[in-house]
């Protein structure tokens, strides 16, 4: 059975101060269009090392199968309010937050938030929704993490229109290198058209088999073919059970399995994307 869990709604402060080190919080959006490639795992077990960091972390949930939310031990359907109300303008983003762990909030969703994708069609701006609706708590965080639906659809246009930067987590297959090269192409289109200060952050090997040949010559390929555009992120996050376990705890990798190889690279990443931006906004 997984653990559920009663949040408290955050008392969340927009004033600045516990804000010395940059102006805004960072927007990374957290983008493959492939279904399994590790996003969930990436926001959670990221947003959670940043927190260990000492940094403040805001998790949103913009894929409507909401396995981030479910992931974190809330039910989806048990919500009254959530990041579906926020994009359609029914409440605000302060009023849907949850606090997972401290320093470290969730901005929860449900199956509704499929249908926004429809409902948003006719509205003004509506590329620019989640954007908007995060504005008014960017001050309160040192990062914002978006977890990305696996499609091309509004809904990831929203997540990269609102982004100052993509992290792509990507599975070691031919398939999912091949998928990476049109995620790209979809970045440039938005950069182009929407959010010209939009930033690639880098790509994640996730799932990392260490024993196939494939994996490893996938690897290289990629880094041969994609290593000139974007950085690609060492230690590479290895296949471990440990990942699948945590999210039925209703844990993050970072206290489930604390010594883990996987926790350890999932620290490492937070410290290098913190390190390269210390400076961010300021
Ligand atoms: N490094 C890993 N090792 C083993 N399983 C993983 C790892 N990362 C993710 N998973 C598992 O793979 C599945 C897909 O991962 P997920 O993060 O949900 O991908 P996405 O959000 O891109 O669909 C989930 O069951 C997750 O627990
Ligand atoms: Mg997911």
């Amino acid at each position: 059975m997984p653990t559920m869990r009663a949040y408290n709604r955050t008392a969340l402060q927009t004033d600045n101060r516990c804000w010395e080190r940059r102006a805004v919080g960072k927007v990374i959006a957290v983008a493959n269009q492939k279904g399994g490639s590790g996003k969930t795992t990436t926001v959670r077990s990221l947003s959670a090392a940043l927190a260990e960091l000492g940094r403040r972390v805001l998790m949103v949930d913009m894929d409507p199968q909401g396995s981030l939310t479910e992931g974190c031990g809330v039910r989806p359907y048990d919500l009254q309010s959530s990041i579906y109300h926020v994009i359609l303008g029914r409440c605000r983003m302060a009023d849907v937050l949850l606090e997972v762990e401290p320093q470290l909030h969730l901005a929860p969703t449900n199956i509704h938030l499929a249908a926004a994708e429809l409902q948003l069609v006719p509205a003004t701006r509506r590329e620019d929704k989640l954007r908007q609706a995060l504005r008014p708590v960017r001050d309160a965080y040192d990062y914002i993490l978006i977890d990305c639906p696996p499609s091309f659809g509004l809904l990831t246009v929203n997540c990269l229109s609102a982004a100052d930067s993509v992290l792509i987590p990507m599975t070691c297959d031919y398939y999912t290198m091949l998928g990476v090269r049109l995620l790209l192409e979809t970045v440039d289109d938005i950069q182009r058209e929407v959010n010209p200060s939009l930033v690639l952050e880098g790509l994640l090997p996730t799932r990392f088999d260490t024993r196939t040949l494939h994996a490893r010559e996938i690897l290289e390929q990629t880094k041969v073919a994609l290593g000139p555009r974007l950085r690609i992120f060492e230690p590479v996050i290895r296949e471990s059970v440990r990942f699948k376990e945590a999210p039925i705890r209703a844990q993050s990798i970072l206290t489930y399995a604390a010594t883990s190889d996987g926790a350890n690279a999932y620290r490492s990443l937070a410290k290098e994307i913190d390190d390269g931006q210390a400076h961010f906004g300021a």
